[in-house]
Parts: C-alpha cells; sequence; structure tokens
C-alpha cells in the first residue's frame, strides 16, 4: 500500500481524503481547491511558510473546523456531513492529536495526562495495562508520576505522543511537533512516529518546518500562495531521471 501516497491501490479506499477543499477568511482565501490522499501506514509531512494555512488544514480534517467547499472523506465518509456527535467521537477515537507546544495539562502528571482521553473513551479496556505498555515502550519510566512542568521538552513530547495514542488511533495530527525540541530529542519523535507507522500501520500527518522531517516522510505535500502541491524527494527524482 505504500509508496505512492498520492492514488489508490487496488480497491481499497484510501484511509483519508481531501477533495477540492476550499476556505477563505475574509476576503483571503487560504485554500484553494486543495486535494491529496492519505494511506493506511505512511508519513505525510505539509510544509509552507508561516500563514500558509498548515494548521487550518489540520483543522479541516479533524472535523473542527469546516471548509466553504469540498469534502473530507474517511474511509469512505464525508465527515463533514456528519453531525457535532459523530465528529467527536471521530476525533476521539480515530484521531490522536500532538502539538509543538505539547499542551499537556499542568496540574496532572504524565501519567495521568497520558491516560485521560482514554478516561473520557467508554471503549477503553485494561487501562492501566495498556498505559504501562505506552510509558515502557516510550521509555516514560522515569518521569511517570512527574507534572509537566518538570519535564524536559522531548520528555514532554514523548508524553504528548503516548496521550495521541493511548485510544490506538487510525491518524495522528500533529503540528509542529519538532518546533519546540532539541535535535536530538526531534530525531527520537520522528523515530517514533516511524516506529507507530510501521509496528501499528497508523498514518501520521505532520505540519512542520523541519527540514529532517520531512525527510522522514513518505509523501511530502506543500501549500503556496493557497494551492496545495505534492514534492518528489530529490533522491527519488534522481532514479526517475536515471531511469529514463
Ligand atoms: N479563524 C481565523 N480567522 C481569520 N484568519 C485566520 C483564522 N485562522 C487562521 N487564519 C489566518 O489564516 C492563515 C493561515 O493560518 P495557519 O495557522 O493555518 O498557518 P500555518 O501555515 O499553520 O502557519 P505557522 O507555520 O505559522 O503555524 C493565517 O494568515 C492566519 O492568520
Ligand atoms: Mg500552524
Amino acid at each position: 500500500m505504500r509508496g505512492k501516497g498520492g492514488g489508490k491501490t487496488g480497491d481499497a479506499p484510501d484511509l483519508l481524503s481531501v477533495e477540492g477543499v476550499s476556505v477563505s477568511f475574509g476576503k483571503r482565501k487560504i485554500l484553494d481547491e486543495v486535494s491529496f490522499t492519505v494511506e493506511p501506514s505512511s508519513i505525510v509531512a505539509i510544509t509552507g511558510r508561516s500563514g500558509a494555512g498548515k494548521t487550518t488544514l489540520l483543522g479541516m480534517i479533524s472535523g473542527l473546523m469546516k471548509p466553504d467547499s469540498g469534502k473530507v472523506v474517511y474511509k469512505g465518509q464525508n465527515i463533514l456531513r456528519w453531525g457535532d456527535f459523530r465528529r467527536s467521537r471521530f476525533r476521539n477515537r480515530e484521531i490522536g492529536f500532538v502539538f509543538q507546544f505539547f499542551n499537556l495539562l499542568p496540574d496532572m502528571t504524565s501519567y495521568q495526562n497520558i491516560i485521560y482521553p482514554a478516561i473520557i473513551s467508554p471503549a477503553s479496556r485494561s487501562l492501566k495495562e495498556k498505559v504501562d505498555y505506552l510509558v515502557g515502550y516510550l521509555g516514560l519510566e522515569k518521569i511517570v508520576h512527574q507534572y509537566p512542568a518538570t519535564l524536559s521538552g522531548g520528555e514532554r513530547q514523548r508524553v504528548a505522543v503516548a496521550r495521541a495514542i493511548i485510544n490506538s488511533p487510525r491518524i495522528i495530527l500533529a503540528d509542529e511537533p519538532t518546533g519546540n525540541l532539541d535535535e536530538r530529542s526531534a530525531g527520537d519523535i520522528i523515530t517514533l512516529f516511524r516506529t507507530l507507522r510501521d509496528e501499528n500501520g497508523m498514518a501520521i500527518i505532520i505540519a512542520t518546518h523541519d527540514s529532517r522531517t520531512v525527510a522522514g516522510a513518505d509523501v511530502h505535500l506543500n501549500i503556496d500562495n493557497a494551492r496545495l502541491q505534492r514534492i518528489e524527494p530529490p533522491e527519488r527524482r534522481k532514479k526517475a531521471r536515471r531511469a529514463r
């Protein structure tokens, strides 16, 4: 399934497709007929200068914001036609969020932050086991009872990733997840995303300014002047030239 990221393989529907989405704020067009597809088990990096519309696009995908026109199709259904209840259930169960500023709740320990989305989701089973597994998986044993204010940036972001995946979402939306991290911690987060892609089949959509995050992605999309374009990586371009 992986590789192209743009088109459908066989008869299986894409996990997610954004179809002709346009958004304006006042007279300014932020997204103009934006279309792309996301396959399971893939990492998609979205770049574009500050103000290009990356966060806006993630907001559309999560169903938190509605475009002026276009569709966001998840497993064959247009989520924009769903009611509020169904859309919030979709967000809670199928999507995990990771943000630049971590967005951890300051009065809760790492453990409490990780478990929180699962408590509000009725589908969660054997929660303690699951949190313990994630804590081990992400190497958070030593800091699990600390509060966010006492954690390093890299530790906070790993707690935030644990929280994002506690409900086993199919999609992670990450908004500049490495924006506040040193190189090594940023590298750790990218490695972690690759592991989640390979071992759990998650699709991870990352808005980023970071070239290493882009290099670690399967698909690179760039927003320029409200239009979204797929960028082929230099290696693949070289290979294509050699093949000619
Ligand atoms: N609710 C809103 N009302 C009016 N304008 C908005 C609104 N939300 C976003 N914008 C504008 O839309 C543009 C795109 O914003 P967005 O946050 O999507 O950019 P971005 O690509 O994520 O930028 P950055 O890299 O700085 O995070 C910006 O110019 C912003 O000011
Ligand atoms: Mg943004």
